[in-house]
């Protein structure tokens, strides 16, 4: 079979088709959701927390980056890989966006990129459209700009909603194929997933943009605390737990290793 792509993402919103996008960072776990058939999968740069354990998305590089994409397109088959460009790699401008994600197609593979923020980004999200980069938006909640924020919190509300539906239809007409709503009020979702004829994935943005989207350790339970908006689909981190605590009183009691996990 082959990859899905952009095209197939289109056609789905034409169906009123929803569909389920995850984050991966790894081989083994790009395989597992790969075989569950998410059709797209997404090296987020929430990589800085779930693998290299900062606190928020600033510090991660490019280069801590790419290991993690390569790794994510080889365990795949069908899924449309897209990477994000981290912060710094591509707000100071447009040759340092091209050079970033172009790292990202040519180095692992990865089908498209994704960028936080609107307006200020468009002459970016051109440039790589125009080089043959497909590019994601990411508006709302944009972790990369927690400073300005001042933490983690809703965004959208009131007058800030009308902003970023502006935001929206200039990634739309900047040639941007999907766009991420993040931590929106329901209502704004669903009027910018209804205003566009690109699909909008959601993340905490209400059950009626076009996709939704998780990082896999929160929705799979590995993660101690998460949003409203996250639901625990497993218990993995008790799972996990357990399978070492097991481990570690039958190496200690002389259970593990047993004869039959030993060679004669
Ligand atoms: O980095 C990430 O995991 C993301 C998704 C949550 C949208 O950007
Ligand atoms: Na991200």
């Amino acid at each position: 079979g082959r990859r899905v792509t952009v095209r197939d993402i289109a056609a789905a919103k034409e169906r009123h088709e929803k569909w389920p996008m995850l984050t991966a960072y790894d081989a083994l776990t790009a395989r597992i959701f790969d075989e569950a058939g998410i059709p797209v999968l997404l090296v987020g740069d929430s990589a800085a927390m779930v693998v290299y354990g900062y606190d928020s998305t600033i510090p991660v590089t490019v280069d801590d980056l790419i290991p993690l994409a390569a790794a994510v397109v080889r365990g795949s088959k069908r899924a449309m890989v897209v990477a994000d460009l981290p912060f710094g790699s591509y707000q100071t401008g447009v040759p340092e966006a091209l050079a970033a994600a172009t790292r990202f197609l040519k180095e692992t593979g990865a089908h498209a990129v994704k960028v936080e923020g609107g307006r200020r980004i468009l002459p970016q999200v051109e440039a790589m459209v125009s080089a043959g980069i497909p590019v994601m938006g990411h508006l709302g909640l944009t972790p990369q700009s927690v400073n300005v924020f001042g933490g983690y919190r809703v965004q959208g509300r009131g007058q800030a909603g009308e902003e970023l539906m502006a935001d929206a239809k200039a990634l739309e007409a900047a040639g941007a194929f999907s766009l991420v709503l993040e931590c929106v009020p329901e209502e704004l979702a669903a009027r910018v997933t209804s205003s566009l004829s690109i699909p909008t994935i959601g993340i905490g943005g209400g059950g009626r943009t076009d996709a939704q989207v998780l990082v896999w350790q929160d929705m799979a339970g590995l993660t101690p605390h998460t949003a409203k908006f996250v639901k625990k689909f497993a218990d993995i981190g008790t799972v996990l737990g357990d399978a070492a605590r097991s481990y570690a009183e039958e190496v200690v009691s002389g259970v593990y290793p047993a004869p039959e996990h030993s060679y004669k």
